[in-house]
């Protein structure tokens, strides 16, 4: 069975073919970041006419490296929620547009959904009952999945997602958009047990909170600075090599402490309801899912076996919509021609 996914719910246009929901033959992602970097992060109204732009062709690309013609094709799949309004608009009328013009099935995704199923698309099949960590730039969702299409939610952020921590403080230490990287390169090059930054534990609870951690790394950014202007820091021209380079330091030892509590929380919680829930494995997604030190970190404390998608298949794509349109629609399950978008679409 070959599937078209489609995905605009943000500032990623992408399209992508599928063959069973585990082989990829083409898988294209057109970013946006460019364009958006420049606002220091996402612009919605940006975003939704540059998709407009560049999904037919990105979708006809997808179609022409996965050497398949549209009669080839089994199914249309579309991220449907959550995400930005507009964004969501024009890949779920594009897709409705293709399936009705090729008669074809038409199934709406929910992209978190989406991102568990990037744990299939490189030739494993995930042991379930598993933990799915989902953390990107809109969630940080802690889930039971039991089956296809079966989530028990367990907690979810009570403020700020992991991603949209990130992108927060390399704003405030002015690392550059998007945060999660500029972040993960800065720490590289810093102490991440100089600085000990608050965990929000929130006990016998699985939700995660990160706006305090935020905030400290606010004050913390604050009073360095201002130590730096007490001393003749701030006077640009008047500032040695040797100054500028601890400056440096500063910034990626903040960096990094700042990486390692987001970290220690996120496996900690994740590994700590996996051992009491009797998971078999645990599946992580989404963009925050990329950083080397949770990859690492989860690897080496988790007792059970975990999955984690390549960086690729982490960040927003199109194949993982087309590989959960594959289990949704061989449950039976596909949409109707009133489709609708739903920003605020949860699992479970
Ligand atoms: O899943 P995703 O591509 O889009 C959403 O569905 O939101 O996730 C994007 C988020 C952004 O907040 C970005 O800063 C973060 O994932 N991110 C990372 C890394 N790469 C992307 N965060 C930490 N480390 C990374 N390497
Ligand atoms: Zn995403």
């Amino acid at each position: 069975m070959k599937i078209l996914g489609i995905e605009t719910s943000c500032d990623e246009t992408a399209a992508a073919v599928v063959r069973d929901g585990r082989e990829i033959l083409s898988n294209l992602i057109a970013s946006q970041v460019d364009l958006h970097s420049r606002y220091g992060g996402i612009v919605p109204e940006v975003a939704s006419r540059q998709h407009l732009l560049t999904a037919i062709p990105i979708i006809s690309e997808a179609m022409a490296q996965a050497q398949t013609h549209w009669s080839d094709l089994d199914a249309i799949a579309v991220t449907s929620g959550p995400g930005l309004a507009g964004s969501l608009l024009v890949g779920v009328n594009i897709a409705k547009a293709i399936a009705l013009a090729q008669g074809l099935p038409l199934v709406g995704i929910n992209h978190l959904e989406g991102h568990i199923y990037a744990n299939w698309l490189e030739g494993s099949t995930p042991d379930l009952p598993a933990i799915c960590l989902i953390v990107s730039g809109g969630h940080s969702d802690l889930l039971l999945m039991r089956g296809h299409g079966d989530y028990q939610p367990l907690g979810r952020t009570r403020d700020d997602a992991a991603g949209e921590a990130f992108d927060k403080v390399a704003r405030i230490l002015e690392l550059g958009y998007p945060g999660g990287p500029a972040i993960e390169q800065a720490a590289g090059e810093g102490n991440g047990a100089r600085y000990r930054l608050p965990r929000a534990w929130l006990k016998d609870s699985d939700d995660f909170s990160f706006s305090g951690l935020k905030t400290a790394v606010l004050r913390l950014a604050a009073q360095k600075s201002a130590k730096g202007e007490e001393s003749g820091e701030a006077v640009e021209d008047t500032r040695s090599e040797i100054e500028i380079r601890l400056e440096k330091v500063e910034k990626a030892d903040i960096a990094a402490s700042f990486q390692q509590a987001v970290v220690d929380v996120l496996v900690t919680k994740t590994v700590a309801a996996a051992k009491r829930l009797g998971a078999h494995q645990i599946l992580l997604g989404g963009g925050v899912a990329a950083n080397l030190l949770l990859r690492r970190t989860m690897t080496e404390r988790s007792p059970i076996p975990i999955l984690i998608p390549s960086p690729i298949l982490c960040t927003d794509n199109a194949a993982m919509i087309a590989s959960c349109c594959y289990f949704r629609l061989t449950a039976g399950k596909r949409s109707g021609w009133d489709l609708d978008i739903a920003p605020n679409l949860r699992l479970g």
